[in-house]
């Protein structure tokens, strides 16, 4: 067991119709003026943004609004977003959307609230010393961004993706409404369960401590998560389902299912945020088109996690061969993917990258990670790479 600080200061207010508590909510938190973020216009359709807009109204609550954020948010619509808050005198952040609209806002409430480029904070020269307080209105379960300490931002010339991690930008608060995600496409659902199974299993494959009640809380987690996702490839509209994926998707990154070890690997999602940056694939598919060639190249160094994942994970009979029942749950895994309409190599992201752009990738994400990552097993530039050639071939 590895000594740990749990800080989880997000208040969760889940279930239908609450987002029409956003404006109370705010209130307590002694917001006086609002900037509401959103994306692309799916929260505009949906009529989400009028009733929040009218919950805030009826506490009195000024605000002005910036939609407008992509998947992989961009840095130069944060700019956008400090000059409009500063401007306007916002002292609180509603982001209404997914990952990218609260990583945006997260981002734009570090901007205000330091001195300097706001892009120091993401390429790791300076630290923010605070950051305005967030409040999320979630329409994907995805990236547990309504809880998490982290913001993954994309620098426009370059397509840089970095993050920046620290309590400062955990959200006050986290509407949660199920229903809110009916909407979504159904590879949207199938990337957001993948992101959210990759939140823990990126902390359970680790050779860094280990206690038994964080091992069988992830376990729990990754099997509800997997038959959730089966159901709501067949049946979208399950609200039952769409409900225990989205409270998974808090619950799987905002520290829970790393309790007592070493903080997990985190190699998969470092090499996925070069996948993103450079060809801007949604996350969670481009997680899933890397994690079986990072799971083979890894799995010696890691034996007995894969073999008891294989197991308590995916259900796979032990055998007396550990390696073959090892490999046997990571095929199990990339199956489950396939199932779900994920992409199990990089080619099925649509996209097909050179060799150069491949030693690119690899040494950015080795630039990114201050030259090594990994517990499961430690990567460098060249392991980087090999992963990468591993995930274009069948
Ligand atoms: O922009 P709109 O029109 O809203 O459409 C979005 C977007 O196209 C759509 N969508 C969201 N909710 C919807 C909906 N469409 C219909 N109905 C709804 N209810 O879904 C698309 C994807 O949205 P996005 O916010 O990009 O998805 P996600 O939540 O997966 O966020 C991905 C971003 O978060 C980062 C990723 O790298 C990526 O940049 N991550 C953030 C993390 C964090 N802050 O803790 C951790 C993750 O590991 C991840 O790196
Ligand atoms: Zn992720």
């Amino acid at each position: 067991m590895f000594p740990f600080q749990y800080y989880t200061p997000t208040r969760v207010v889940f279930g239908n119709g609450t987002e029409n508590q956003v404006g109370s909510l705010v209130k307590a938190q002694g917001g006086h003026k609002v900037l509401i973020h959103y994306g692309g216009g799916s929260v505009v359709r949906s009529g989400l943004l009028g009733r929040v807009k009218e919950s805030l109204a009826a506490e009195g609550i000024p605000f002005v609004e910036l939609g407008g954020v992509v998947p992989n948010p961009r840095l130069s619509l944060v700019y956008q977003g400090i000059d409009l808050c500063r401007r306007e005198g916002v002292d609180f952040i509603l982001a209404v959307g997914g990952g990218s609209v609260i990583d945006s806002g997260k981002a734009i409430g570090y901007g205000m609230a330091n001195e300097g480029d706001v892009w120091d904070f993401y390429a790791h020269t300076r630290v923010p010393s605070a950051c305005l307080p967030i409040g999320v209105v979630l329409t994907i379960a995805a990236t547990g961004s309504e809880m998490s300490n982290s913001s993954v931002i994309t620098k426009d010339e370059g397509g840089i993706k970095r993050s920046c991690n620290t309590d400062l930008a955990r959200p006050a608060f986290a509407v949660m409404n199920p229903q809110l995600t009916l909407t979504l496409p159904d590879y949207q659902t199938s990337c957001g369960c993948t992101d959210i199974l990759m939140h823990t299993m990126e902390r359970y494959f680790t050779n860094g401590g280990s206690m038994e009640i964080t091992d069988s809380m992830a376990e729990a987690l990754m099997r509800t998560v997997i038959t959730n996702a089966k159901i709501l490839h067949d049946d979208p509209q399950n609200l039952d389902a769409r409900a225990e994926i989205m409270w998974a998707g808090s619950l799987s990154h905002n520290g829970l299912t790393g309790c007592g070890n070493d903080g997990g690997d985190w190699a998969s999602h470092m090499l996925e945020h070069e996948l993103g940056g450079m060809f801007d694939v949604a996350h969670g598919a481009g997680l899933a088109a890397v994690w079986g060639s990072w799971a083979r190249y890894v799995v010696d160094h890691c034996l007995e996690r894969f073999v008891r994942f294989a197991v308590n994970v995916m259900g796979i009979e032990a055998g007396s061969d550990a390696r073959a029942t090892a490999l046997r749950g990571i095929e199990t895994m990339e199956a489950f993917f396939a199932s779900i309409g994920m992409p199990t190599r990089i080619p099925g992201l649509g996209i097909v990258p050179t060799h150069e752009q491949l030693e690119e990738m690899a040494k950015s994400c080795a630039a990114a990670c201050g030259g090594k990552k990994g517990s499961a097993r430690v990567l460098h530039e060249a392991d980087m790479l090999a992963i990468y050639e591993a995930a274009m071939k069948d």
